[in-house]
């Protein structure tokens, strides 16, 4: 049996288990991650001072439970002043009105506006040979929209994108100098998004306008507005949640088109299967592949001794790899059903993806528009795709297509 012996301590948030610590093992960690699934599919991690927790069942029990389960307080969040960071009851308030404002209905109102921010960025690498699918498209598009969305002008979204990329980008800290220089970019990079922010809500509250800022500025808790510690930390939270993953969704769909040249024929063949290939790529090539969580009290869980106050890292990338729930799981299947057991890709239980209708709709639309422009999804010659190289997101950096 397994005994959590260090305190808990946030070293693992930063500091990649040691299977993940190299290059090579971050842009391909199928194989790690089968092997952890194999042999040591729930462990304690001294070094780090957390629980790994590699299989889908384990995970789904986790995540299904929050009560025994909480959500960890987040460098950039800090506790509990976002959804994300909020356990029950106080989650459930957030959440429902979080919930209407982003159902698929409301997203689909604006796939025009998406449609259009696809094309200009397509269009904006008409005079070059080449476009960079990373950083000409899958880059900026989620953060444009997101934007969009909060109502913050277009002309700060270039500012917005630098800093988010900043603050919220994943850390490739490897050694603790990294991390400390990180700490102090990173601090910059939040406190300006923040002037942003606080400028936007002020100018919100004075001239109301139909955008996300002005209705949670006017949107009720229990009878009160919400404290402006919740608007500032919530409207952060989306404009961080949204856009590495979305990215690393999007470069990792066009990889898979590289990849399978079959996949690109059938989907050119019938194009009502591209929502099916934004799913399976959310389940092939996870965008996030772990998210954290706390015991709340001493308990047995499936043989292991869990302490209070012990973190767990779920990784829900070996979930979604899980043989005994997907069959041929190492395969990219455009037919494969989610109905029984779903992907983890956006987590499950009460904090699934507030964005997932966003985050497949962008997708879709990216594809669609993709095939529509291009004749063909070809990479330049002899060049290479580079891999995002953090223990916790996974995508491509930069992905370099002919320009029809
Ligand atoms: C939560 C993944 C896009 C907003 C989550 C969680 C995951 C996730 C795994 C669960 C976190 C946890 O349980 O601790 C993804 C992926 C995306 C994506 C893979 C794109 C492919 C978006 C977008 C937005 C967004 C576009 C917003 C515009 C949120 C929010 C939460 C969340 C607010 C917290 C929900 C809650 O705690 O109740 N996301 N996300 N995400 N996501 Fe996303």
């Amino acid at each position: 049996m397994n005994q959590s012996k260090t305190k808990y301590n946030f070293k693992f948030r930063w500091l990649p288990m040691k299977e993940l610590r190299s290059n090579e093992s971050r842009s391909n960690p199928f194989p790690i991650f089968k092997m952890l699934r194999e042999n040591s599919p729930i462990r304690w991690d001294e070094e780090r001072g957390t629980w790994d927790v590699f299989r889908y069942k384990d995970i789904y029990n986790i995540l299904q439970q929050p009560m025994l389960f909480n959500s960890l307080p987040s460098p950039a969040f800090g506790d509990g002043t976002t959804v994300v960071t909020m356990n029950p009851p106080q989650h459930k308030k957030y959440r429902d009105l979080l919930n209407k404002l982003f159902t698929p209905r409301e997203m689909r109102k604006l796939e025009g506006r998406i449609r259009d921010i696809v094309v200009d960025l397509i269009h904006e690498t008409k005079d070059k040979d080449e476009i960079d699918i990373v950083k000409d498209l899958a880059e900026p598009l989620p953060l444009y929209v997101i934007a969009d969305i909060l109502g913050i002008p277009v002309e700060k979204r270039k500012t917005l994108k630098e800093l988010s990329m900043t603050a919220f980008g994943s850390s490739e800290s490897a050694t603790e100098e990294d991390l400390a220089q990180f700490r102090i970019v990173f601090a910059e990079a939040l406190g300006q998004l923040r002037i942003i922010l606080e400028e936007a809500i002020e100018e919100k509250r004075r001239n109301p306008q139909n955008d996300l800022i002005s209705k949670l500025i006017d949107a009720e808790i229990d009878g009160k507005r919400m404290p402006e510690e919740h608007l500032i930390g919530n409207c952060l939270l989306l404009l961080a949640a949204g856009n590495e993953t979305t990215t690393n969704l999007i470069s990792s769909g066009v990889r898979v088109l590289i990849e399978q040249p079959n996949i690109e024929e059938q989907l050119r063949n019938d194009s009502s299967l591209i929502p099916k290939h934004v799913e399976e790529t959310l389940r092939y090539y996870s965008p996030v592949k772990t998210i954290f969580r706390k015991v709340t009290e001493d308990m047995e869980f499936n043989g292991h001794h869990f302490k209070k106050g012990d973190p767990i890292n779920t990784w829900l990338m070996s979930a979604n790899l899980d043989e005994e729930i997907y069959e041929d799981a190492h395969l990219f299947k455009l037919d494969r059903k989610f109905t029984k057991h779903p992907h983890m890709a956006f987590g499950n239980g009460i904090h699934f993806c507030l964005g997932a209708p966003l985050a497949r709709l962008e997708a879709q639309i990216v594809f669609k528009v993709l095939l529509d422009m291009f004749p063909k999804i070809e990479m330049i010659p002899e060049t290479e795709w580079q891999t995002v190289a953090s223990e916790i997101s996974f995508g491509l950096k930069t992905l370099r297509l002919r320009n029809f």
